[in-house]
């Protein structure tokens, strides 16, 4: 969906001539002579599975709350809004904004604060009660020179190895791995038993996140947080030999891997085909919808005490049609009752300090836990480490290494993206 910056330029000044005009697409402009709108477009990319089951969940909070407005679906399916956030981008170029959308907490969500392109929320941040109402950590990567822009619906952990049991035993496997190498060792049985490929993998983002989580396996949780901060060495040899490690798990994986999103890979591993996926705690949503009961989990092998946390956020972009019911939506979303309508479903944990841990299935009951005693360390694919751009590069980075398999070229570019992104 990309527009040329001609083609673009156009566009938006038809689109800023049909909203001066009053004649908006979804029944003219709340502030305009026209009828105000009802509707409150909703952008994310929670189009199926476990995603839609959360965004079912917290609309149907909101149709309790927000009786007065309707809710429209402007879901872009696509993992990790890899198609979502491209057309986003040349909605906001061209003057039209849904009337909110999924951003992660953290550097992502600076891109659109840096470019104006969300309103300040902190005079409804006090009417709401939420100053206080998530972890103080949470609402730093959420603020920007002392002004809030969005509210967090959830917590998700990324680095997080899932499981088919049954594969596990019939090879005879019965502990979870707690190092590179037994999870090597494992990975090696499971291919004498006949399993090819025991670990399932997918594209570019999902390349980068089990690259990140054998990165903090080989630097632990410090070290690694310098990565996005400009206080690790990207051409570091412990980067090199982290490299190395990846390189030899790629082999291990499906071959066709640069063409599956994060639920292609899924399927892998609901089928038998593979034993192991890592991916964020999302997946436990998405195998409980689907009805798959026989999974298990573990934080990555030497990850320790690493809880890599994303948080999904909504912010009220500049210009959308209906404020009002964008504020609304913001409400649930950030209320007791929106968090659970929505976290339960999700596989995510409240962002919200008050949830009661019995009300939620047993993966989130132990995320709960690990959360409130384990170490935070950004994600890049999600937004919490690293700005669009710099994953932009890192995606094609992990691109280009899972078909050429060149570790020293992976390294420079990961740290040219560094170099050119980390201060930004
Ligand atoms: C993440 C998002 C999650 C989940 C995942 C897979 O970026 O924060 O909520 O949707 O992508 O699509």
């Amino acid at each position: 969906m990309r527009f040329s910056k001609r083609a673009a330029v156009a566009a938006a000044g038809i689109a800023v001539a049909l909203v001066a005009s009053g004649c908006g697409s979804s029944g003219g402009s709340s502030s305009g002579g026209g009828a105000k709108t009802k509707d409150v477009e909703v952008f994310t990319w929670w189009a199926d599975g476990g995603e839609k089951a959360g965004l079912d969940g917290l609309v149907a909070q909101f149709k309790t709350d927000c009786s007065q407005y309707t809710f429209v679906n402007g879901a872009v399916a696509g993992g990790a809004g890899s198609n979502a956030k491209q057309v986003l981008a040349s909605r906001l170029q061209q003057g039209d904004p849904p009337d909110t959308f999924q951003a992660h907490a953290g550097a992502e969500l600076s891109d659109y604060i840096n470019a104006g392109q969300v309103e300040d929320l902190s005079s409804e941040y006090k009417d709401w009660g939420l100053t206080t109402a998530f972890p103080k950590g949470l609402v730093d990567s959420l603020t920007v020179q002392g002004k809030i822009y969005s509210v967090p619906a959830n917590i998700h952990r990324a680095n997080v190895l899932w499981g088919n049991k049954k594969v596990l035993t019939t090879a005879g496997i019965t502990a979870a791995p707690t190092s590179m190498t037994e999870f090597f060792t494992q990975l090696d049985t499971l291919k004498t038993k006949g399993i090819a490929s025991p670990l399932a993998l997918g594209k570019d983002w999902t390349q980068e996140m089990l690259f990140e989580s054998v990165l903090i396996s080989e630097l632990g949780s410090d070290k690694f947080i310098g990565l996005w901060n400009g206080k690790t060495d990207w051409a570091g040899s412990d980067i090199t030999s982290a490299i190395n490690d990846y390189k030899k798990l790629l082999t291990y994986t499906n071959k066709d891997r640069d063409t599956f999103d994060w639920t292609d890979a899924e399927k892998l591993v609901m089928d038998g085909k593979a034993a192991y996926q890592l991916m964020g705690d999302w997946e436990a949503a998405d195998l409980d919808t689907k009805g798959f009961k026989d999974y298990n989990y573990v934080a990555f092998p030497g990850n320790g005490t690493a809880y890599q946390w994303l948080a999904d956020s909504f912010v009220l972009p500049k210009g959308a049609k209906n404020p009002d019911g964008t504020k609304c939506w913001l409400k649930t979303l950030g209320s007791s009752a929106g968090q659970k309508a929505f976290n339960t479903k999700k596989g995510s944990i409240p962002a919200r300090t008050d949830a009661v841990a019995s009300d939620y299935p047993a993966y989130q009951q132990t995320a709960i836990a690990d959360w409130a005693k384990d170490t935070a360390v950004p994600s890049c694919p999600h937004g919490s480490a690293c700005s669009q751009g710099w994953q932009g590069a890192v995606n094609s980075a992990q691109g280009k290494f899972s078909s050429d398999g060149n570790v020293d070229s992976l390294q420079k570019a990961l740290t040219a993206a560094a170099k050119q992104f980390a201060t930004k």
